[in-house]
């Protein structure tokens, strides 16, 4: 394994040659501030505030992320969700029944899904025992026609981070794409890989503002990549594929930075009063460290546990079926005053 990147050995054939739709926004792109009459979309002309398409770039949305983390605008690509996000990587860089990428279980579960979606292999190794990606096996695994190694960290479901030496490894070593999905990250200690854009041309990563946001209802996904990377992403992407309501609720949101903050630290510091509960918990034989705004633990008997829980009216996520996991139940945090209820009912059972 070496890496001599270059992204024209990646994209596949028909994305390389196929011309991007042009929308009639795409072809005016200073609408929004011209004094102009539209009649080019075939819209409705009354106003009702989303009766015009929105911005297929979503320039203002992608400023304040631009300024926020320090990138440039056309080193972003926003999404119907991260779904959809990993969905276009896959489109643009795995051709089927011929590329295979790398997913390392246990894991996000939408990786593999949209593997099988797009007749893709789906390469799995699993984790080591302390869930951190076992470099060797995987160099082992990729051939000629992996095309991308998805990393999550933090990862779902387990909750640690990957370490920085694997990431490293892999972004030095692997000519495909590594994803590293952060959709985590902002619960985390560790930096954003996004300060090492400039390094690795091959880097690619993922964010939401779903979790740590609080916005899982607009459907916001954020990549960001090499302005080369970003602009084949942009050639297939439906051309307006992020709303005008997501668009500006995100921008209110981003506006709030210190709410935002506040929120995360309070999801923290309940996560912390969870950890020292859990211990206290009979039937709780394992609780895994955890960057994330969720708790992995290994119980006596997740199915029966599970099941007391929705008995009392609390629903977590069962993981007990996923490799590494036996017995394996995840806990969200929640308020504290859900938080609060979870430990009675813990304690009841
Ligand atoms: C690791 C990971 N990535 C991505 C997502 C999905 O994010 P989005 O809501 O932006 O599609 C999730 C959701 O649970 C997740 O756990």
């Amino acid at each position: 394994m070496e890496n001599n990147f270059d992204i024209n050995n990646l994209v596949r054939e028909n994305v390389k040659e196929m011309k991007p739709y042009s929308s009639a926004r795409d072809e005016f792109e200073d609408f929004d501030t011209a004094d102009m009459i539209f009649l080019d979309a075939n819209e409705n002309p009354f106003e009702n505030g989303v009766n015009r398409y929105p911005d297929p770039q979503q320039l203002s949305v992608k400023e304040v992320l631009a300024k926020q983390r320090n990138v440039k605008t056309n080193q972003i690509l926003l999404g119907n969700g991260s779904d959809e996000v990993l969905d276009l990587l896959f489109r643009v860089f795995c051709e089927p029944k011929t590329d295979n990428v790398v997913t390392l279980p246990p894991t996000y579960g939408m990786y593999g899904v949209l593997a099988n979606i797009n007749a893709v292999e789906n390469k799995e190794v699993l984790l080591s025992q302390d869930f951190q990606p076992q470099i060797e096996k995987i160099i082992e695994a990729v051939d000629e026609n992996t095309k991308i190694v998805f990393l999550c960290s933090p990862n779902n479901p387990t909750g640690n981070s990957f370490s920085d030496e694997s990431i490293a490894y892999l972004l030095q070593n692997f000519k495909g794409l590594v994803v590293i999905d952060e959709a985590y990250i902002d619960f985390s200690k560790k930096d954003s890989w996004i300060n090492e854009l400039d390094e690795y041309p091959n880097l690619v990563i993922t964010q939401t503002l779903s979790k740590a946001y609080g916005l899982a209802g607009i459907r916001l996904g954020i990549c960001y990549a090499s302005a080369e990377v970003i602009s084949v992403l942009n050639k297939i992407k439906p051309p307006y594929n992020v709303n005008e309501l997501t668009q500006k609720r995100a921008l209110e949101r981003l506006d709030n930075p210190e709410k935002i903050k506040s929120e995360i630290n309070s999801i923290i510091t309940q996560r912390e009063v969870l950890l020292k509960v859990l211990l206290d918990v009979k039937f709780v034989e394992k609780i895994y460290p955890t960057e994330a705004n969720f708790i992995l633990v290994k119980v006596d008997d997740a199915n029966k546990r599970y099941a007391e829980l929705i008995a009392k009216g609390i629903v977590i996520r069962n993981r007990t079926t996923q490799p590494l996991c036996d017995n394996c139940l995840r806990f969200t945090v929640g308020t504290k005053q859900e938080n609060m209820k979870l430990i009675e009912v813990l304690k009841q059972l």
